[in-house]
């Protein structure tokens, strides 16, 4: 079973005050030994967040996004060093709302993945269809032609730090998430687009997250599925007692399986 990856996109919410003491909180709630919880607080609130965690924290940081470049004249963004700076592990990359609000294409979010291994962050790279796509019959062009734009010329071992998120745009932040079945579709589709471009191991090995909508009912029944490898929570990640709810669902299925492989 793949270690399953939970993560907490707190998007622009949050001051550092507020940061820090969520991260205190959620430390309080929950100490997860089998699973990745990973949060994503804003630019602002890393360094309140990483000195709430602690040296020997369970948790890991998140950038909610990144820019291409090391350094230079771009006003505004942020770059891979920068992050690994405030002590980052992964970036979320090609967020539905960064395509939506910001105009970001697969070409800009391939060179941002490109950046993000370079410096050893590990990617999370969101891919998901609108409503019209869907209604259209198109949900699997769109998402696997996102899955090999975004992730076109990573090599195998390149492959082994991407985690791959689906967030179909008509579930994020509408209360209306996909149901289990069609998650587990779309996520055995990407594995299979994964598994014949790098090979059985690599699809085998990814971790492939479900967001949109995502709250303490319906994550276990996501996180029941082998198919899905953890969930990306916007909204219901806010509180800190929701999310620790959620990530347990997570640790329950863990422990229960390592109990059935007799581990
Ligand atoms: P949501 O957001 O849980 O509020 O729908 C998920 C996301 O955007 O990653």
């Amino acid at each position: 079973m793949r270690r399953r990856l939970i993560v907490a996109n707190w998007k622009m919410n949050k001051t550092s005050a507020e940061a820090a003491a969520y991260v205190r909180r959620l430390s309080d709630l929950i100490q997860p030994a089998s699973m990745d919880i990973v949060i994503a607080p804003p630019f602002t609130a890393l360094h309140a967040a990483w000195h709430a965690m602690g040296p020997s924290s369970a948790f890991a940081l998140a950038g909610q996004n990144l820019f291409w470049e090391d350094k230079g004249a771009y006003t505004g963004e942020i770059s891979a060093p920068m992050l690994k700076d405030a002590a980052c592990q992964y970036v979320i990359i090609g967020h539905s709302e960064r395509r939506q609000w910001f105009g970001e294409q697969d070409q800009a979010i391939n060179k941002k993945v490109n950046a993000a291994i370079r410096h050893g962050l590990k990617p999370i790279v969101c891919v998901g269809e609108s409503l019209a796509d869907r209604e259209r019959g198109e949900t699997t062009a769109v998402v696997t032609g996102q899955l090999k734009r975004d992730l076109d010329g990573l090599s195998k071992e390149h492959m082994a730090m991407v985690a791959i998120a689906y967030e179909p745009v008509w579930a994020i932040g509408t209360g209306r998430a996909a149901s289990p079945a069609q998650a587990m579709e779309v996520h055995t589709l990407l594995r299979q687009t994964i598994a014949s471009h790098w090979g059985h191991d690599v699809g085998e090995g990814i971790r492939v997250l479900y967001g949109g909508s995502v709250n303490t009912e319906n994550a276990g029944h996501f996180l029941e599925s082998p198919e899905v490898d953890g969930v990306l929570v916007g909204g219901a990640c806010l509180d800190p007692a929701c999310f620790a709810t959620i990530a347990r669902f997570a640790e329950d299925q863990s422990v229960a399986a390592n109990e059935r492989r007799g581990v």
